[in-house]
């Protein structure tokens, strides 16, 4: 007998990335991002312009996942949509358009949690795709949270440590900034680091808990270097990119390898996954792989294109909790603040 196909439309709105998904059965069949270029000017989200290019953008969004999907919307099951953490006036957007098309269509509406999304993206079902078992630890890392999450279900989570201030994707924005580098720098510095020497410039680890994360320090000691820097030599700066740039990264990346080491070492577990939009680093995806000759462990690193805010992550999470007949009551609101194990 066939399989009931179950088609999950995701909608994420929660930052500066639009998105739509569709999933039929864990499998993507289209996932539409429209980045909103015009933040690049002002250094960072400027809350107000996201939601206005969300509210421009939703509607074409939705319109294309649905026509790549090669589905009606009328095949639908449910409606995934982020629920939070993120920005009011962003998930506002997504929140109001996702119930009033579950209303429409008198199918159910599902709230999924942002960061969880970013974790059971591991989840999506892809040919040579390697699903993590329970339980894994993973590390999320993105342009608002950096945390060390142990995973024993789908919906059942713990968070072993975080940062105690800046999160990781900040730092490299935040670095980036200093450099004279268009919003969000953390690609860039990826990009530059790639052609650059790790060790010129050495800048020191934070002294913090095991499994607790701090960047901030990191941030005010590459700004103090660097404008010392440029005081005694003008062209400082463009003539040490690539070189500045990977010493940063080097800096970062050893941070979060130290804590990963840490994590595994006292839970015991070696399933070991990373998310989030920093998961898209070079170095990190390197380093991890190299971590499974080194040490025996078992690494889940996310495609690139779920890397970064979209919504199949959305709509898998969405899938998962449509399997449980985890639904929402259409009194449900956006939240800008929410836990991972919320
Ligand atoms: O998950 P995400 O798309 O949005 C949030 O939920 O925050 O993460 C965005 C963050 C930004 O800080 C961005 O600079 C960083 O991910 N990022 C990277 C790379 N690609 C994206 N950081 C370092 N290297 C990259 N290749
Ligand atoms: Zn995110």
């Amino acid at each position: 007998m066939n399989q009931k196909s179950i088609y999950i439309l995701g909608i994420e709105s929660s930052c500066d990335d639009t998105s739509a998904a569709v999933i039929c059965n864990g499998k993507v069949l289209s996932n539409v991002v429209a980045n909103q270029e015009i933040h690049a000017t002002y250094g960072g989200v400027v809350p107000e312009l996201a939601s206005r290019a969300h509210q421009q953008n939703i509607v074409p969004v939705v319109q294309q996942a649905i026509a790549r999907a090669n589905i009606k919307k009328e095949q639908l099951s449910a409606i995934a949509f982020t629920r939070g953490p993120g920005l009011m006036g962003s998930l506002l957007v997504g929140t109001s358009f996702a119930k009033s098309l579950a209303l429409g269509l008198n199918i159910p509406l599902i709230d999924v949690n942002h960061m969880q999304a970013h974790i059971l993206a591991h989840f999506i079902e892809e040919e040579n795709a390697k699903i993590p078992p329970f339980p894994f630890i993973c590390l999320t890392i993105s342009g608002g949270h950096t945390q060390i999450v142990k995973i024993t279900n789908h919906f059942e989570m713990e968070v072993l440590g975080e940062t105690i201030d800046d999160a990781v994707g900040e730092a490299f924005d935040k670095s980036a900034k200093i450099l004279g580098l268009p919003y969000p720098g953390g690609p860039l510095i990826d990009k530059y680091a790639q052609e650059g020497n790790p060790k010129v410039f050495k800048f020191s680890k934070p002294k913090v808990g095991d499994l607790e994360f701090s960047f901030s320090g990191l941030k005010t000691a590459i700004l103090y270097f660097i404008q010392k820097k440029v005081k005694e030599h003008p062209d400082f700066i463009k003539e040490n990119l690539k070189d500045i740039c990977a010493s940063i990264q080097y800096t970062i990346i050893e941070i979060l390898m130290d804590k990963i080491k840490n994590a595994v070492k006292q839970t015991g577990v070696t399933h070991v996954a990373i998310a989030g939009g920093v998961s898209a680093n070079s170095e990190i995806r390197k380093r991890l792989q190299l971590a499974e000759k080194h040490w025996g462990w078992t690494t889940y690193i996310p495609k690139f294109e779920y890397t970064t805010d979209n919504a199949a992550m959305i709509a898998i999470t969405g899938y998962l909790k449509y399997l449980n007949n985890h639904h929402s009551n259409m009194a449900i609101t956006a939240q800008a603040r929410l836990k991972v194990t919320e």
